[in-house]
């Protein structure tokens, strides 16, 4: 018989044709006469309530449906007697696909905490939590592509292994095929690069941006949705050393524009998830709330599902990096001396304690700080008039600090030069990013949206290690 998914079956009424459903025991419990089984597939939060008679069915033929088990039923969908449910499944045969020794499973139906269920994340996603996450995740890659295709955007697949560091930032992971314990030197005892796989020195990508700008130099508007890496080593709940980001990059477009599509995007993708996930938001609304149940109000954040809404609704406050600092100067945690990191002279880089106050305290609401100095942003930055500060652009996002970071190019190629050289970017790796600002330049600009970043909010989870199913960070590569 064709298997039914739950999602579908609870949609169903209650029918005389027998159906077939399959999925992991979340639940068994019952009485001497019943057995009352949930079962879950994934295709929905929900379980399904599969009702035993075992006037019918021999108990024997339960004795290995324990939770985590997988099992096959049929049967008739009858109207449920128990609230919560509409129909539930009146068990004529069950089968035993996979049995899970109660004595060995670590999941039992009981509340784990989010720490252990990290060491457990191959069997994380039969939870509540990380199913309903998992959905989400897919729900707004598919929102992605869907937002970009819709505008006119053409998806480019930019490398993995590259021979250039992106962002200057010097935080790349190496990738080679040499011997690790006898390295071939050059005689001036360097590492020979040239005995290597592609003959010269290669990295994971920090960022597709540089081969998006290629692309948006002759297809207009492009972006890409790729992993990236940064070795950076930074153990919090903000930073992954894999992870995955959205890059559109757009010609003629200028930072203005730019904003503009962040915000577009942003709000897009906040209201496909309420649209199209209300089952998976709304349990994940409860399950924030819960967890900050001990807390004092003034330590709770918003309520899920209101602090989406409240993104749709209100339009982000544009300012610049230089009036950030005047307020950050004269804000009452910095002339009490409660930042970490005192704000005290223009030039220094925000830290995530500055971006929040800003977004949670000063303007209570999203926030974009353009116009940064030039000297704690990429190189590849547009320099403004002044001489001092670039036409960068970062979205700070309540809860979560900088969710995007983007900016409008430098178009011309002596500024670009030039700054490369101050900067000691290698020339000979990048002559061909150069080249693009020799042959038909235009304004152009775009973005990095963080994907993590982005479902740490839409699920208000408060760990990066719990929106990816298998994170890296540093000293943890178990799964
Ligand atoms: O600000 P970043 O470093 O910008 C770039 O990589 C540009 N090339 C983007 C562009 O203009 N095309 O990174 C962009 C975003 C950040 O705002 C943050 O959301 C996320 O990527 N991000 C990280 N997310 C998780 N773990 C990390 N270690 C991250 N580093 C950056
Ligand atoms: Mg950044």
């Amino acid at each position: 018989m064709k298997r039914i998914e739950i999602k579908d079956a609870l949609q169903m009424q209650a029918t005389d044709e027998a159906i077939n459903v399959r999925g992991w025991v979340r639940t068994k419990r019952g009485s001497k006469n019943v057995a009352f089984i949930a079962l879950n597939d994934g295709s929905t939060l929900h379980n399904l309530q599969l009702v035993v008679n075992l006037d019918e069915i021999p108990e024997s033929a339960l004795a290995l449906v324990h939770t985590g088990a997988s099992v096959s039923a049929t049967g008739k969908l009858v109207p449920s007697a128990g609230s919560g449910q509409a129909v539930e499944l009146a068990v004529a045969q069950i089968e035993l696909l996979g049995a899970a020794n109660p004595d060995e499973y670590p999941l039992q139906p009981k509340k784990h905490s989010l720490e252990f269920l990290r060491e457990k994340a191959h069997l994380r996603f039969r939870t509540n939590t990380f199913s309903a996450i998992a959905r989400l995740r897919h729900a707004m890659t598919f929102a992605i592509h869907k937002f970009f295709n819709d505008r006119g955007f053409y998806n480019i697949h930019s490398p993995i292994i590259t021979g250039s560091d992106a962002e200057g930032a010097g935080e790349m992971f190496q990738v080679t095929t040499l011997p690790l314990k006898t390295i071939p030197l050059t005689p001036e005892k360097d590492i020979d690069f040239s005995k290597d796989f592609f003959g010269k020195a290669a990295n994971l990508t920090v960022s597709g941006q540089l081969e998006a700008e290629l692309a948006a130099l002759a297809l207009s508007k492009v972006y890409t949705f790729g992993p990236t890496f940064r070795a950076e080593n930074s153990n919090t709940s903000r930073h992954l050393a894999e992870f995955w980001m959205i890059e559109p990059e757009v010609a003629f477009n200028d930072i203005h524009d730019n904003m503009d599509l962040a915000e577009d995007m942003l709000r897009y993708l906040i209201k496909y998830a309420l649209d199209n996930c209300p089952d998976d938001l709304a349990f994940l609304a409860r399950r924030l709330e819960e967890e900050e149940s001990g807390r004092k109000a003034e330590e709770r954040s918003m309520e899920l599902i209101a602090k989406l809404k409240f993104v749709l609704e209100n339009p982000f406050e544009r300012i610049t990096y230089t009036e950030a600092i005047e307020i950050l100067k004269n804000s009452q945690p910095n002339r009490k001396g409660k930042f970490n990191y005192p704000v005290n002279e223009w030039g220094a880089d925000l830290q995530s304690e500055h971006e929040r106050y800003l977004v949670e305290k000063h303007f209570k609401r999203p926030v974009i700080l353009t116009d940064y100095p030039k000297k704690i942003k990429a190189f590849y930055m547009k320099q403004n008039e002044d001489g001092q500060t670039v036409r960068a652009m970062d979205v700070l996002f309540p809860g979560i600090g900088e969710i995007i970071g983007g900016s409008q190019r430098e178009e011309n190629y002596d500024k670009l030069l030039q700054r490369m050289n101050e900067m000691h970017v290698p020339i000979e790796t990048m002559w061909w990013y150069l080249e693009t600002r020799k042959f038909g330049t235009v304004p152009h600009a775009g973005f990095g949206l963080g994907f993590e970043r982005l479902m740490l909010f839409i699920t208000g989870m408060g760990n990066i290690r719990d929106v990816i199913p298998f994170p890296r960070t540093p000293l943890n590569l178990e799964f």
